[in-house]
């Protein structure tokens, strides 16, 4: 009988560890540690569930005589995907697609499978072949080559794919795959770890795309070890407000592709809708033009996001004025005031001042100063801005308008949504007039921003 094996691993970075310990010496995070049952089979029974025939000795190439053909993507019928994916699906890439629960990861990727004439092997460890047929029969689709295998062991899977030798797998999801050589439940740091090992070297020995569902914890991540993230040719993330029918599918990595993609759907009855026209999502947020409201271009991590900022500037019912602010600083609310007061001669010292970053999003990048001082602005002389600009640019203790990073990046994000002017700062150097049909606007000075603003 073989030993149980016991190891501690860490959830963050997958670092393994015999014994448990408060903080991961790899990745320094504290209580991280959790325990799984390892079996480690002997080196005699090792054997490798994909296991490529004639395997040649593999030896090192001049960098000179590699050729350096272009790869020929997979193209879909789906244009955002395609996009978010930098042209298409590399062949033999893996893909690690994650999203919240009831997000619709299942439904776009079995769209994906229906909509193409590809061979696609669709293999769920979440969902009956029945419950499939019917979110299938929603979406039209008319693909006769699309197997579905409900399946969790990795090795009837790999069973499957020799047999059908599919021209792109998918797998819902990650998560759920267990493999026979490690005992730890599925859905363990090991297990999953395993499991994807054994499809990165499918896909890079075969050549075939693979796409992995995975799900997402509760703080926005994706579960299972961080080295998962570093296994992977690319991360997609969907992501959007279940209450809405809007779907952002962004790239958080990409090897074949530029992270700066952003590809926009709409849920509907019968399954997700691509949205060419991104304005479209704008003009059904925003009903009518109030004052005290303006958008932000900013960057969360590597990723561009529109913000909307609302303030609402009163007369202070109380001896002291009130200052309050949901998902920015308060102090840099308190500085931002002081700088409207003191350089641009404006009485809000007495004024109550309430901002909120809408959607409950916190933000802690300094581009979002221009868009609090414009809301603000807006709502002291209670006049709104127009509807189709926003802001990316930090404001400095004289008024001073500063330069920020990676601005073209939140011009194209903004060109994107809809939006015909950006304001920025005169110092970001190298920047055109437009960019695909939006203006932008160097200023300088809080002065000459609120005179281009509010002047008539
Ligand atoms: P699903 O793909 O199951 O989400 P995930 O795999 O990310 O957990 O999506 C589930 C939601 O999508 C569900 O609440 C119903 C909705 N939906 C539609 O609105 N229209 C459709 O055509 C389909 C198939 C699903
Ligand atoms: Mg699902």
């Amino acid at each position: 009988m073989s030993k149980v094996k016991k190891a501690f691993f860490c959830k963050s970075c997958g670092f393994e560890s015999p014994k448990w310990v408060g903080k991961c010496p790899s990745c320094n995070e504290w209580n991280t540690f959790v325990e799984e049952v390892v079996h480690k089979p002997s080196a005699a029974s090792s054997v490798r569930i994909f296991a490529k025939e004639g395997e040649t000795n593999s030896k090192a190439k001049l960098i000179n005589e590699i050729s350096a053909t272009e790869v020929k993507r997979l193209v879909l019928k789906d244009g955002e995907f395609n996009r978010v994916m930098g042209g298409g699906i590399v062949p033999g890439s893996i893909t690690l697609f994650g999203g919240e629960p009831g997000i619709g990861k299942s439904t776009l990727l079995l769209q994906l499978a229906v909509q193409n004439k590809l061979k696609v092997l669709y293999v769920s460890g979440e969902e009956s072949e029945q419950q499939i047929k019917l979110r299938a029969e929603r979406i039209t689709g008319a693909n006769d080559m699309c197997f579905v295998f409900t399946e969790t062991s990795q090795t009837k899977i790999f069973n499957q794919i020799n047999e059908l030798q599919p021209e792109l797998l998918i797998v819902d999801s990650i998560q759920t795959i267990y493999s026979d050589l490690i005992e730890s439940s599925p859905g363990s740091i090991s297990q999953i770890k395993e499991c994807t090992a054994e499809f990165l070297r499918y896909a890079k020995e075969t050549n075939v795309p693979v796409i992995l569902i995975g799900h997402i914890t509760k703080d926005g991540s994706l579960a299972g070890p961080k080295v998962l993230e570093h296994m992977v040719d690319a991360v997609l993330q969907f992501e959007g407000d279940r209450n809405h029918t809007y779907r952002l599918l962004r790239t958080v990595k990409n090897r074949f592709g530029s992270t700066n993609e952003l590809g926009i759907y709409e849920m509907q009855s019968d399954g997700l809708r691509e949205v060419t026209n991104p304005s479209e999502v704008l003009i059904s947020t925003r009903e009518e033009e109030v004052s005290g409201v303006a958008i932000a271009a900013t960057m969360e991590g590597l990723r561009p996001m529109l913000i909307e900022v609302q303030a609402l500037v009163s007369t202070a019912a109380y001896g002291t004025p009130q200052r309050s602010s949901t998902g920015f600083d308060l102090r840099r609310l308190s500085m931002l005031l002081a700088v409207l007061e003191k350089r641009c001669g404006f009485r809000l010292a007495a004024k109550d001042v309430f901002l909120n970053i809408a959607g409950g999003v916190k933000v802690d990048d300094p581009a979002i100063d221009l868009a609090v001082v414009c809301a603000v602005l807006s709502s002291n002389v209670d006049m709104p801005l127009e509807p189709s600009i926003c802001f990316a640019a930090e404001v400095g203790l004289s008024g001073e308008i500063r330069p920020i990073s990676r601005v073209e990046q939140r011009i194209n994000e903004a060109q994107k949504m809809g939006y015909k002017k950006i304001v920025v700062s005169k110092h970001n150097k190298g920047l055109k007039e437009t960019y695909q049909g939006i203006h932008v606007v160097k200023v300088s000075k809080i002065e000459q921003v609120f005179k281009a603003l509010f002047a008539q």
